[in-house]
């Protein structure tokens, strides 16, 4: 099932994340997708804080890896500065890609063989100033219902 949501304000695209946080199970995978600044990071702190996640969620530039704490453990992938399928093989993320926790992966589109099959896949587009849309794609059963919930609810 897909659908596009749209968001006129940073706080709407965190408010957005966050209403789907509140749904989301522990082993669930969402990508992010969509030029520098279209609000992948934005999304994803809105995520951080409806898991109660305490530590504030940061751009990870050289950092590829940021753990986070709340109601479930967020991981937050941002894969932009890694290039080649060595390169990711060299990470070792198996364990946090197929674990417990929520992975949130910006850029994940550029090593989607290597991901979860079955996950909720969100494509920012610039729409103005600070209106985006934000494309909602599923892969598989899992991601379906979860984004058919997020719909509903949000
Ligand atoms: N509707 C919106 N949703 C998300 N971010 C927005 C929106 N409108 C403006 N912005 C701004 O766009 C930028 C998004 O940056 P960021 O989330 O770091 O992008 P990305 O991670 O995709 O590169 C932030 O400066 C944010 O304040
Ligand atoms: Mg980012």
């Amino acid at each position: 099932m897909d659908f596009v949501l749209t968001s006129d304000s940073p706080e709407s695209t965190r408010r957005l994340a966050a209403c789907l946080a509140s749904l989301l199970d522990a082993g669930d995978t969402i990508v992010l997708t969509g030029d520098l600044g279209a609000g992948k990071t934005c999304f994803t702190q809105g995520l951080a804080d409806g898991l109660g996640c305490p530590t504030q969620v940061t751009s990870p530039t050289f950092v590829i890896l940021h753990e986070l704490e709340g109601r479930l453990r967020l991981y937050h992938l941002d894969l932009y500065r890694i290039e080649t399928a060595r390169e990711f093989a060299d990470l070792g993320l198996e364990e946090t890609l197929f674990g417990d926790g929520v992975c949130v992966i910006e850029w994940g589109d550029k090593f989607a063989e290597e991901l979860p099959e079955d996950r909720l896949a969100l494509d920012f587009h610039f729409d103005g100033d600070t209106s985006r849309r934000i494309r909602v794609s599923t892969f598989g059963e899992r991601s379906s219902l979860l984004a058919a919930k997020w719909r509903g609810a949000c």
